[in-house]
């Protein structure tokens, strides 16, 4: 295994510049999720950890030993893509045991590897199939498989369930986490889906435009985002933000905003008057008897276990998820209260976007 460090590196085809001077450290054993929405550099990053693309400057480190210059193949990393190519020729077993075989191991070795693989991906049934006689999700399987029996030092994936249904994403994603846990290899992991970052990751790094906004834990990003850009990207459905002002009222901070007067409960030195975005997640807004805010019931969506209430609140759209399953949901065109839960707003700056609670 191994620590994984890129040291400000910057990408540029001809004179374009896409990725600009990126830190990243990767600890050993660690799981980290680049995510971010399509062409912000999430590929291009990896590509270049994986020695496929040329770094333009800066440097990367495996075990704190520079890379730049050694080819991918002597990075001992195993690579799985969107596109997993397997050899449609060959079985299920063959492609299982194509690296091991092109790095002459002895028979006996292969064989014993392949089973150990087939069996930790479920795949021990499947091995005298043709690629062409399986799911795509038995297809992904065999992909990761291929990657794990080479027993490298680092995994990078490359969005590699964007091409499964919803069912088989959410089981091929228990099936990494599972196989993470148990094998502990240092795993880079690409995907614009925020969900599968919050629940693939120790670590989430959040990218944007060719930079990086945010890293931290699943729960630091979903509590403290930085700015507004995570607070946005990580949790669905997405935060609310209104627009508003900080005032004193009757001796206590309020924030002014475009629905209405809100509390302003975060403990963070400002003056009156500066203009903010205030942030509230559609978990953190509940029914009240009174205060809050008037809104009126655009649509009610029940999703079982949840519902999402859209609304409409002086112009402004709201987003409401009731998990309550005692609350009475409302009825579309209704006027209903809602109000924030104590504490659990975020205030950003109106113009850079930046969460006035430096995380
Ligand atoms: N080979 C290339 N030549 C020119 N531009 C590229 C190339 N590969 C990627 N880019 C550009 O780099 C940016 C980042 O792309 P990419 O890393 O693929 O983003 P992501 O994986 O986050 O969707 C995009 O603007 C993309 O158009
Ligand atoms: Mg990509």
């Amino acid at each position: 295994m191994a620590t994984v460090t890129t040291r400000k590196v910057v990408k540029s085809f001809g004179n374009v510049e896409v990725i600009h001077g990126i830190e990243l450290n990767v600890a050993d054993g660690e799981f980290v999720v680049l995510v971010g929405p399509s062409g912000c550099g999430k590929s291009t990053l990896l590509r270049m950890i994986a020695g496929l693309v040329d770094v333009t400057s800066g440097d990367i480190e495996f075990d704190g030993r520079r890379v730049n210059d050694v080819a991918p193949r002597d990075r001992d990393i195993a690579m799985v893509f969107q596109n997993y190519a397997l050899y449609p020729t060959k079985t299920v077993r063959q492609n299982l045991g194509f690296s091991l075989k092109i790095r002459r191991e002895a028979q006996a070795e292969i064989e014993r590897k392949v089973d150990a693989v087939a069996d930790l991906l479920g795949l021990t049934k499947l091995l005298d199939r043709l690629p062409g006689q399986l799911s795509g999700g038995q297809r992904q399987r065999v992909a990761m498989g291929r990657a794990i029996v080479r027993q490298p030092q680092v995994f990078l994936f490359d969005e590699p369930l964007s091409n499964l249904d919803a069912l088989l994403r959410g089981r091929m994603r228990s099936e990494i986490k599972a196989m993470h846990q148990r094998i502990g290899t240092t795993s880079i992991y690409v995907t614009h889906d925020q969900v599968e970052a919050m629940t693939l990751a120790d670590q989430i790094v959040v990218m944007n435009g060719g930079r990086v906004e945010q890293i931290g834990s699943p729960l630091e990003l979903y509590h403290h985002p930085v700015n507004t850009f995570v607070a946005g990207f990580i949790g669905a459905p997405q935060m609310n933000f209104f627009k508003g002002r900080i005032l004193s009222q009757a001796g206590q901070r309020v924030a002014d905003t475009a629905v209405g007067v809100l509390p302003f409960d975060i403990d963070v030195a400002t003056d009156d008057g500066r203009e903010i975005s205030y942030g509230i997640r559609p978990e953190h807004l509940g029914f009240v008897a009174e205060g809050g805010f008037e809104a009126r019931v655009k649509l009610v969506e029940p999703m079982g276990a949840e519902s999402l209430v859209l609304a409409e609140a002086r112009g402004e759209e709201v987003q409401v998820l009731i998990r309550d399953e005692s609350v009475p949901l409302p009825l579309p065109g209704e006027i209903v209260r809602l109000a924030p839960q104590r504490g659990k707003a975020c205030t950003f700056d109106a113009v850079s976007g930046c969460n006035l609670v430096a995380a």
